[in-house]
């Protein structure tokens, strides 16, 4: 029967056998599976492994910081960081279409990932965190014809635009690969991963720039993270980040009337995204309780300055999505 310590010890000597003393490059993007998979590698091979962290500028209040400090401080697992955030702000400059928002955001992260890995590298593998139905998925498109070998021809960044430049096709470690994702959570908490990354809600990999509708300028970005971080505040406050399958903050690009005070206001309206759902494929609204809901409004229309209206999305899915763009 399958146990996390006997899949703990074999992938390690697997992935011994298979590196031998050479060097091998991970994206480190915060979530449990290439979390998991650092700690996996790092277990392994130590310091053959380079984490490096890409910080699009697009994350969620502290969460860089978050991340470096637990991996640097606490597990002991250094890290490069990269802080892209003006390039990826400006690659998406007055880009209102979501489409085109997402394809600028990923080929700007394959420009980041060439550059750095070119200046930290060599590197003779890419660890990605390959699940098991990314391999069914991705069946032939990762194989070399000539060895059979499996290959880097995207990096699975969640982004998913980007092909690598073939001077730039690392030979692949994949040792979540036989792994459905509860599987790897169970595995990650077995290594000792914390439970605020093991159940960590999904997040897209363009982040907030698909949750800010129409142009991203770096005020939309300061007002979005602070109305986010009082919806998370709150949903942990009443313990119901369990129960969510995501739970977020959306800002539109229009405004409406308000009043504040004796003061008329004209200003952003925030929405809030709170769904339930299995696997993301089918979601249902959250029916949390109103009084959540009123604290939720009055925070942030006090606390947000640029927001008087807080919206309360109750579209399924179908016919609407998760997220908003
Ligand atoms: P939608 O909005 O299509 O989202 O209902 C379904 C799930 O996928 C997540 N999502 C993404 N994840 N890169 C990702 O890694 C993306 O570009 C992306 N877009 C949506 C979304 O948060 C939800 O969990």
């Amino acid at each position: 029967t399958w146990t996390t310590d006997a899949f703990v010890e074999e992938t390690i000597r697997e992935i011994r056998a298979k590196v031998g003393d050479k060097r091998v490059l991970l994206a480190l993007s915060g979530g449990v599976d290439s979390s998991t998979l650092a700690f996996l590698l790092h277990r392994a091979i130590g310091d053959q492994l380079t984490c490096m962290f890409i910080d699009q500028g697009f994350m969620r209040k502290g969460e860089p910081e978050r991340l470096l400090k637990l991996f640097r401080e606490q597990f002991h697992i250094p890290v490069e960081y990269v802080n892209a955030r003006d390039r990826f702000l400006a690659t998406i400059a007055g880009v209102t279409d979501p489409e085109e928002k997402r394809k600028r955001i990923g080929y700007e992260f394959i420009r980041v990932f060439e550059e750095e890995s070119k200046r930290l590298g060599p590197f003779d593998y890419l660890a990605q965190g390959t699940l098991y139905p990314d391999v069914i998925e991705s069946a032939d498109t990762n194989v070399d014809p000539q060895t059979g070998e499996r290959v880097a021809v995207k990096i699975k960044s969640h982004h998913n635009v980007g092909g690598l430049p073939k001077d730039l096709r690392f030979k692949l470690v994949e040792p979540l690969r036989k792994l459905f994702k509860d599987e790897v959570r169970k595995v990650g908490r077995s290594i000792g991963l914390p439970e605020e990354i093991v159940r960590r809600h999904p997040f897209p990999g363009p982040g907030l720039a698909i949750r800010i509708l129409g142009e991203v300028t770096a005020e939309r970005l300061e007002i979005l993270r602070d109305a986010d971080l009082i919806v998370r505040q709150e949903i942990n406050r009443n313990d119901v980040y369990h129960d969510l399958w995501q739970a977020f903050a959306v800002l539109l690009p229009i405004r409406s009337v308000g009043v504040m005070g004796d003061q008329r206001t004209y200003a952003y309206p925030i929405v809030l995204r709170l769904v339930t759902s299995e696997d993301g494929m089918t979601a249902d609204w959250a029916r949390v309780p109103y009084d959540l809901l009123e604290t939720i409004s009055n925070r942030i229309v006090n606390e947000v300055a640029g927001v008087n209206r807080v919206v309360y999305d109750i579209t399924s899915k179908p016919p609407g999505t998760i997220e908003w763009e």
